[in-house]
């Protein structure tokens, strides 16, 4: 397994492959640029942070920083003090699947450990690792948003809530055998409604 939390690194920053915008990214960056004004154009590098991570694998290479620093004309230490601040952002090739465990309060006194226990039992992976076949990543992380319906997690974009190491468990096998998984509420209610 490699190791090393892809949003908390110590050894800033790893080198890719050479970075370009795709043509559809491109066009996107304009519609960006345009919100906000001229003279604050830099403020747009959340977004383009955001753009890079997803059109390369889901992580931001060194060529990342240098093309966002380039393309926003800013500084690319000013563009990597952003990336490496928010935990979102991911200085480290990272698995196909990058699991996200909330591990704050609410999910805690919910059970988050189980969710932990179960998660890195199925996929072979302890926190901050990525399994050996590229397909999870694992790394715990800070209150996520959805606190009522804890514990947890996220994958990639989708959240998956109301989580037992039964249905965790369950999720990480569809997952391993191709097939799809129920977004959101594992136990069927809807948004934050009492879960009685
Ligand atoms: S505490 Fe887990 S989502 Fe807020």
């Amino acid at each position: 397994m490699s190791s090393g939390h892809p949003g908390l690194t110590n050894d800033f920053q790893e080198k890719g492959s050479p970075f370009n915008w795709s043509a559809e990214n491109v066009k996107e960056i304009e519609i960006i640029k345009s919100k906000y004004p001229i003279e604050r154009v830099q403020s747009a590098v959340m977004p383009l942070l955001y753009l890079a991570q997803k059109q390369n694998d889901n992580w931001l290479s060194s060529e990342c920083i240098e093309k966002i620093s380039e393309t926003l004309n800013m500084p690319k230490i000013r563009v990597a003090e952003v990336a490496s601040f928010y935990s979102m952002f991911n200085l480290k090739p990272v698995g196909k699947n990058l699991i996200q465990i909330c591990r704050t309060s609410p999910c805690w006194l919910r059970g988050s450990n189980k969710i932990t226990s179960t998660i890195c039992n199925s996929t072979k992976c302890d926190i901050n690792q990525t399994s050996d076949d590229g397909l999870f990543t694992v790394v715990e992380v800070e209150c996520l948003g959805a606190c009522s319906n804890g514990p947890m997690i996220q994958i990639n974009d989708d959240f998956y809530e109301d989580l037992n190491e039964k249905n965790t468990k369950e999720i990480i096998e569809n997952i391993k055998n191709n097939k799809p998984n129920k977004v959101g509420s594992q136990t069927g209610r809807s948004s934050s409604e009492n879960a009685e």
